[in-house]
């Protein structure tokens, strides 16, 4: 298996058609020699198939003064020109011509300084044609790895699901690298995630990615490394795992407590994988694995202000011993029918919260009030129905909790406009307050009150339907419905947190 973790060095190479183009411009068939003696690049027809001992003298001259050498002697004039590319002699120039009578001599050295000045122009020109192609080649690689980054910055934020981010950053990824297919294997990330996200098509089933990755992982060691194979049919154990997969570019993800995921690009038809796209690889597998630990802190926090809340309002819950649990069970069945009605993931969270939340103002209403079993007289009443008032008093300043407020202040509202505290009716009324309202009324019937036991699920059932479009929200009411009720309290009767208040 290849690992690589850098590019080779480049050499430096005659440029195509030199020696025979200056032997068309200036008849001087110029051979070019590197450091071993030996001509290298393409030799123009007349050259020399052997040095001569002058010329060989002066090429090794050439290259061991960094300067040109001229010799003229029994009828020939001869010179070697050091080509230095970036204050290193990469080649030398050597050539020979003729020359006769008085003038012959300077007539040639002039020559070949003319051949020599042509030479060296041409090879400018061809280097910084060279640079400028590399220059735009790291250029156009470092806009797509901004790019990259750019658009994965745009949608890595911690509160969307662990898959969501890796499906977006594997689709980025897959059309960056133009790979068949971009991969993300992450064992155990999140609780309920996949262990693989797949952008594109695997030439593979899905099902053997968690072992093919194992086993191109086997072979990254270390933090830096990264694996590039651009044979894999050529390896035994790969082509018996993974039958048509022909090249792969793999790049570890470091998860917390030592896991190791990984992030991969496979097959490509245009050219092999290399250092560029493990460039891009490793760095959407460096973003990956920052969200991935920041989402794994924020769902801790989340936990803790979760289990804060609950606890905070269990004590207010026992205030009033038949409706302990009360809270919770608002939540739970909130939250099932914000999900059966398909709301955002986001809004799915907040209702929850705001179920646990909804009777927070309870906590300045007295508890023989909370507590009393008989009719409450109208001054009671009065101070009742102060709660969601309280409660949004209560819950101001704390900005986690500003976008439940407003259903905490309007969870008594119905629809028809004969609700507290504001009368608001139909879509005056938040969504979210709707369905609290609706999973409120709910637990009110399911439950054991002082004045009654809980009543009938088929009562209920007829109850809620009587009450569609008065006090319930149409689409709310429906979602309720249509969830299996009987399961749901079956499912808290044996929740000790959540029992059905005493009774
Ligand atoms: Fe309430």
């Amino acid at each position: 298996m290849d690992v690589t973790q850098a590019t080779p060095a480049a050499t430096f190479e005659v440029p195509s058609g030199l020696a025979p183009d200056m032997l068309r411009r200036t008849g001087v068939a110029v051979t070019f020699y590197g450091p071993d003696g030996q001509a290298a690049g393409e030799v123009a027809a007349q050259a020399l198939e052997t040095l001569n001992e002058t010329l060989r003298q002066l090429v090794g001259e050439a290259f061991k003064t960094g300067e040109d050498q001229v010799v003229a002697s029994a009828g020939w004039v001869r010179a070697a020109w050091p080509i230095r590319v970036r204050s290193r002699t990469v080649l030398v120039a050597a050539a020979e011509v003729p020359v006769s009578g008085e003038q012959g001599p300077d007539l040639g050295r002039r020559l070949l300084a003319a051949v020599a000045e042509a030479v060296r122009a041409h090879l400018c020109t061809t280097e910084a044609r060279t640079e400028c192609e590399a220059v735009s080649e790291t250029l156009l690689q470092s806009f797509e790895e901004i790019s990259l980054l750019h658009h994965l910055g745009e949608v890595l934020r911690v509160s969307r699901p662990v898959t969501e981010l890796l499906k977006y950053a594997c689709n980025e990824l897959r059309e960056t690298v133009d790979a068949e297919a971009a991969v993300a294997f992450l064992p155990e990330a999140e609780e309920g995630a996949p262990e693989t996200v797949v952008a594109g098509q695997l030439p593979f089933p899905a099902a053997d990615l968690p072992r093919i990755m194992m086993q191109l992982l086997e072979g990254a060691s270390g933090e830096a490394c990264i694996v590039i194979h651009n044979y894999c049919q050529q390896d035994p154990a790969l082509a018996g795992l993974a039958p048509g997969m022909k090249r792969v570019a793999l790049v570890p993800i470091e998860l917390s407590e030592g896991r190791r995921g990984a992030l991969a690009a496979i097959n490509r038809e245009a050219e092999e994988f290399g250092s560029p796209d493990a460039k891009l690889i490793r760095s959407t597998s460096n973003v990956t694995s920052i969200v991935i630990e920041n989402r794994r802190l924020y769902r801790e926090l989340q936990e803790l202000m979760l289990d804060l809340v609950r606890s905070l309002v269990s004590s207010i819950d026992a205030k009033d011993p038949y409706t302990c649990g009360h809270s919770e069970r608002v939540a739970i069945t909130a939250r099932r029918v914000a999900i059966q009605m398909r709301l955002p993931a986001e809004q799915v969270e907040q209702i929850y919260l705001a179920g646990l939340l909804h009777d927070i103002g309870k906590i300045g209403t007295p508890e023989q009030i909370l507590r009393k079993e008989g009719k409450l007289e109208a001054e009671e009443w009065r101070i009742m129905k102060q709660h969601p008032t309280v409660g949004h008093r209560i819950l101001a300043g704390i900005r986690k909790l500003e976008s439940i407020r407003d259903v905490v202040l309007s969870h008594h509202e119905r629809l028809d406009g004969k609700g507290y505290p504001a009368g608001l009716k139909g879509d005056e009324i938040p969504l979210l307050a709707r369905i609290v309202g609706i999973a409120d009324a709910f637990d009110a019937m399911t439950s054991n009150r002082p004045y009654r036991p809980m009543l009938p699920m088929e009562y209920v059932k007829k109850e809620i339907e009587r009450c569609i479009g008065t006090q319930f929200d149409v689409r709310a009411a429906e979602a309720l419905l249509s969830l299996d009720m009987t399961q749901l309290m079956k499912e808290f009767a044996e929740r000790p947190t959540v029992g059905l208040g005493a009774g």
